[in-house]
C-alpha cells in the first residue's frame, strides 16, 4: 500500500507518520516549495520525495503536472500535511484526499487557525481530519479531538498542544483508514 504525503513547510507532521507508519506502508512526499523544511526530513529518513516548484510554472501547468505525476504513484490514498496549495477539481475527483486542521471545523477554517481561535477567546478548540472537497477545509469530518483553552495560556504553549494532538490521532486515522 502506498501513500503521498503533500506538505509545504515544516513537515512535523511527515517526520511523525513516516516514524510511526513507515514500515507498514509505502511512504512518499510531494512538496511544491523546493526550500521547505519537509524535504530535508525527508531525506534524513530516505523517503522518496517529489518536487514541483509552484512558482516555476503557470497555475494551469502546475495543476497538469502535479495530477500526471500523481496518477503516476497511484497511492491509494493522499494525505496532506500542511499542504498550503488549493487542489485543482480534477485532482480532487480522481483521488481520496485527507486533511488535518488545527481547529475544530467548521469554525476557524483557513490559514492561521489556532491563533485565530485563541484571539476569538473559544475555550475549546481541536483538531479536525477530514476528507477533501473543493472547498477550503469543508470536506466530510472523519476524526476530531478537543482540546480545553487553560485559562492564561500563552499562543505558543496552546501550539504545541494542538501538535501533539495532530500527531496522536493523524496516524490513528490513516491506521484505520488504510486497514493498517
Ligand atoms: C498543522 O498544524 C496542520 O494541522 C496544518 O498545517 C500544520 C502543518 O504542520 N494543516 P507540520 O508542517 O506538519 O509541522
Amino acid at each position: 500500500k502506498k501513500i503521498v504525503i503533500m506538505a509545504s513547510g515544516n513537515g512535523s507532521n511527515f517526520e511523525n507518520i513516516v516514524k510511526k507508519l513507515g514500515n507498514q506502508v509505502d511512504i512518499e512526499l510531494f512538496s511544491e516549495n523546493k526550500n521547505a523544511y519537509v524535504i530535508k526530513r525527508a531525506e534524513k529518513l530516505k523517503v522518496k520525495t517529489h518536487i514541483i516548484d509552484f512558482k516555476s510554472y503557470y497555475r494551469d501547468e502546475y495543476d497538469e503536472k502535479l495530477y500526471n505525476l500523481l496518477k503516476k504513484q497511484t497511492p491509494e490514498l493522499i494525505v496532506l500535511a500542511g499542504y498550503m496549495k488549493l487542489l485543482s477539481p480534477k485532482i480532487v475527483d480522481k483521488f481520496k484526499i485527507i486533511n488535518i486542521h488545527p481547529s475544530l471545523l467548521p469554525a476557524f477554517p483557513g490559514v492561521n487557525s489556532i491563533k485565530k481561535a485563541y484571539n476569538y477567546g473559544v475555550k475549546i478548540t481541536g483538531v479536525t481530519v477530514h476528507w477533501v472537497d473543493n472547498g477550503i477545509d469543508t470536506g466530510k469530518i472523519i476524526e476530531q479531538k478537543s482540546l480545553k483553552i487553560d485559562k492564561g495560556i500563552s499562543l505558543e504553549k496552546l501550539e504545541e498542544k494542538i501538535h501533539e494532538i495532530e500527531h496522536e490521532i493523524y496516524p490513528c486515522v490513516l491506521k484505520k483508514l488504510l486497514g493498517l
